[in-house]
Order: C-alpha cells, then structure tokens, then sequence
C-alpha cells in the first residue's frame, strides 16, 4: 500500500460520516467505510460486505420510505452530474442526511459517492421548533389584537392575519417592506416609524398608546397600541413587535353612554324641580299677596288728607322688599334650573345655598316644617372647584327627600337641618330631617337608580343614585349616616387646592 493509500484509508476508518461509493456502470459497492455501518446500524458481522444485494437490502429495511429512497437513487443515476442533499427517516425514529456527489476518473463520471451523517438531535429540535412556531402562530392569529414586529431598519419581519386583513393583503406582502409600501398616509408612517425608533432606541416598551387614523372611507378608527422592543439572547435590541386593537365600539359606546348619562341627569334635575313645583308657587304667591294686601293699605292711606307719609314709607319699603324676594326665588330658580353644565368653575357654597333656599324655603315654611342652620360663615366662602348647578342639585334632592319624609309625620315639631362644616381640606354638609332613619332593607337599596318607595308620579328613584354619582364625580363623599338618631345625608367635598 502507498502511503496515500494508505492516509486515505486511516482517514476515511476515522470519519464519523458514512461513506459509501458506488461504481457508476456496475453500480456495485466500491467503497464504504466503518462510520456507514454504525451510522446505518448494520451488524458488520451477520452480512457479506461485498454482497451489495445483501446491503442494500439491509439499508431499505431500515428506511422508513424505502421506495422515495429508490426513486432518488435512480433519480440521480439518470443525472450522473448532480449532487444531492436531503434527510431520509427511518423507521428506528432517527434522521440521516444523505448527501451525494459524482466523482469523476480522468474527467469521466466514474461513480458516486454517498455520505451520510446522524442529524436527529438537530431535525428532531427543528420539528420542534416548527411546531413551536405553528402553536404560536395560532396563538397570534387567535388573539383579538393585530400583531407585527419589525427589524431594526423598521422593516415588517412577521405579523399575524388580522395584521394582514388590516392591510388588505397577505403576509408574503408585508414581510420585508416598511411602512411607506403599506396602506397608510405618509403621515401616518412618519408617526409609526417615531414610536418604533423612539422604543428602540430607548429600549422602553409603550403601552396603551391611543391613536387615531381616518380610513378611506372618512370615517375614524381608534386603536389602543404597545410596542415592546425585541432583543437576541444577548440583550441585543433586533427589533420590534407591535401589538394594536381597535377601539372605536368600546369608544362610541362610551360616548352614547356619556350622553344618556347627560340625558337623565337633565331628567332628573327635570323631575326634583317639578317635585318643587308646588312649593315654588307658594315661595312666589306668598309674597305676591304680601305685595297685594300692600297695594290696598297703600289705596287706603290716599284717601285720607293729609296723607300719612310715615305710613306711605312703611308700605312701599314692604312692596320693595318683597319685590326683592321674589327677585331672589327667580334668581334662583334661574340658576338651578340651567341645562346641565359639564363643567366644574371656580364657585362657592354661599351662592349655592343661596339659590337653594330662596326657592324652597317657602315650601317647608307652608308645611310648617322648620329649617334650621347649623353653618360656618367661613366655610360658605371656602374654596371650591365644582359644579355649581350639580351641588345645587344634590342638596335639592336631599331636602326633596326630607320634606317627603317630614311631611306624613305624626309630629309637633318638624324640622330639617342643614348644616356646613368646614376641616383643613374638606368641606362637610349635611341634611337632617326629625324623621327616625330609614330601615335597612331600604337603606341596601336606596342608591340604586329607579328604587323608589314613593307612590308612582312623586318618586323617580333618581335623587339619591344620582346625588351620589356627581359627589363622587366631584371627588367627595356621599352617604348615610347610619350613627344618627334621625335621618341624615352626608357630603364631603375637597377643597380647592
Ligand atoms: N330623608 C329620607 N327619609 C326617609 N326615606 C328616604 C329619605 N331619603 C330617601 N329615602 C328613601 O330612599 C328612596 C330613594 O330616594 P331617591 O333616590 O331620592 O328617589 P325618590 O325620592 O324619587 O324615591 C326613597 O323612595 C325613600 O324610600
Ligand atoms: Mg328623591
């Protein structure tokens, strides 16, 4: 043997893939080396090496497709000149790849040659891999969010299929382009690809970000975004990923609800000025009598000579007082009665309570129902961030409620209390009534709206629920004093910073 001959054959006893050559016009078994036999698992001992029939057979038993096998092999005895590189199954679970080249004696096909290489661990970790990828597809597709994620050049890499339905076209046509190739206005891109850099570079996802764009068509379409950068296993930024919904409905809903909100507070306020209706007839006619019986001592006076100028005096400051009052009632009901403001202004609680009681005094006074003070002057002029036209409407409601309360009582002495507070950083009202509190299985359900006691017509079942809501609105506090002897409504409000 030559000593290449023999470097060859130590090399090839050495190799780890299998070799095997076939004589190209015998197409017997030239060649084939140790490797071949175990990475084929053969028991070199139970066959005859030389009986390629023999081997051959022994290597299609092992395949788990033996006849695609064959057909390749015959494949490329047809094409001589071609390589080949593929994985063949077998039926033992393992994976061989199979790689083949003519080789060639003095510039003829002389035969080829067959290497074959154990790649299980790494076909096996690529199934896996690519059922991975199917699982997380489905995932991406299933999800009710649209999904993209981007290279580093901000160009699209992925993206599931609400992505692409958004789109108005297929995956295959968004991988690789940016997004001045997509459906948007170069607006549009220029704001995306700002988010996109700026989360990049800061390495800080965004979450929640609402957008707006306009479609086609005119209309408007609201999307809630994140972005999250998207790093290699070294903490490397390689790009990012994009996650947006649509929130259009969510937002439309919330604006009709918005309105329907606005629509029965106005019915609300509607219903507890009519409930008032009557007392404020009494709070205007009492004085117009007042003003009338005047107008009649004042026809009386002239007819005496000489004309009691002390007298004249008296009466016309009387009408002009009175006159006055009613003045107040209008003011009042004037700015109680406005549509529902949405904003909160500057206001204070001395106001309020002025056009409060100057249209319903009368109406517990005809009762006979007392109202008694208990207020700080200093807190009347606290400063407040509020709405006016609400609070009014809060305390309207409250003392609409005691009266209905007071009214039917069995009692000598009523009266309803309101009382004004002040602490460092709140403001605490109050309305009390001589009525002996309201029993629990009423007080569980009094906030909720329509819960009403009162026969049809009087109650709406409003007051309270909405009362509650727009304190609340107001950042405070509104409750039932369940400590009380009587019946009392709490309030607390912040002040103004
Ligand atoms: N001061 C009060 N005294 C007794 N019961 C009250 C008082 N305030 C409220 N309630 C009870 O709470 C219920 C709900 O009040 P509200 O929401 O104002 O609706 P409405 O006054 O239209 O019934 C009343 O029907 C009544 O049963
Ligand atoms: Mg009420």
């Amino acid at each position: 043997m030559t000593t290449e001959n023999k470097l060859f054959s130590t090399m090839l006893s050495c190799m780890h893939e299998g070799v095997l050559v076939i004589d190209h016009h015998s197409r017997k078994v030239i060649l084939h080396n140790r490797a071949f036999f175990e990475v084929w698992k053969i028991d070199r001992t139970t066959i005859n090496e030389s009986d390629d029939f023999a081997l051959l057979g022994q290597v299609l038993e092992k395949l788990r497709e033996p006849q695609s096998f064959i057909a390749l092999v015959e494949n490329l005895y047809m094409s001589p000149e071609k390589s080949s590189l593929d994985v063949v199954e077998l039926k033992d679970g393992r994976f061989l790849e199979r790689h083949s080249e003519p080789f060639r004696l003095d510039g003829e096909i002389s035969g080829r040659i067959f290497f074959f290489r154990d790649v299980t661990e790494v076909t096996l970790a690529n199934l896996k891999l690519s059922d991975q990828k199917a699982v997380l597809q489905t995932v991406l597709n299933t999800i009710p969010y649209s999904v993209f994620w981007k290279d580093l050049d901000l160009n699209y890499i992925g993206c599931n299929e609400r992505f692409s339905r958004d789109c108005g076209r297929a995956t295959e046509q968004i991988v690789g382009k940016c997004d001045f190739d997509m459906p948007w206005t170069n607006e549009e891109s220029e704001n995306y690809r700002a988010h996109d850099r700026k989360v990049i570079e800061s390495g800080v996802p965004i979450y929640n970000v609402e957008e707006s764009q306009v479609n086609s068509d005119g209309t408007h379409t609201t999307v809630l975004t994140s972005k999250v950068p998207l790093k290699n296993s070294a903490g490397e930024a390689v790009g990012l990923l994009g996650i947006y919904t649509d929130i259009s409905e969510f937002r439309e809903n919330q604006r009709l609800v918005k309105e329907h909100e606005t629509m029965l507070v106005n019915a609300a306020q509607l219903s507890s000025l009519g409930e008032m209706a009557g007392g404020i007839a009494h709070e205007i006619n009492n004085p117009l009598s007042i003003i009338k019986s005047s107008t009649r001592l004042f026809n009386k006076i002239l007819t005496k000579d000489p004309i009691d100028k002390k007298m004249v005096k008296e009466v016309v400051d009387e009408i002009d007082e009175t006159v006055d009052r009613i003045a107040r009632i209008v003011v009042g009901l004037k700015n109680i009665s406005r549509g529902a403001e949405v904003d909160k202004n500057e206001c204070l609680l001395r106001d309020i309570v002025t056009d409060v009681l100057s249209v319903a005094s009368e109406r517990f006074r005809s009762k006979g129902i007392d109202i008694i003070k208990e207020i700080d002057d200093a807190a009347l002029d606290a400063p407040l961030y509020a709405n006016r036209i609400q609070l009014s409407q809060v305390l309207i409601n409250l003392m609409n409620n005691a009266f209905d309360a007071v009214e039917v009582l069995d009692l000598h002495d009523k009266w309803i209390k309101l009382s004004i507070q002040q602490s460092e950083k709140q403001l605490h009202l109050s309305v009390e009534d001589c009525g002996f509190g309201i029993p629990e299985e009423i007080r569980d359900k009094m906030f909720n709206p329509f819960f009403t006691t009162k026969e049809i017509g009087k109650g709406t079942g409003l007051g309270l629920s909405i009362s509650k809501s727009m304190i609340e609105k107001h950042g405070g506090k509104f409750s039932y004093d369940e400590k009380s002897a009587h019946t009392r409504f709490v309030i607390q409000l912040p002040k103004q910073d």
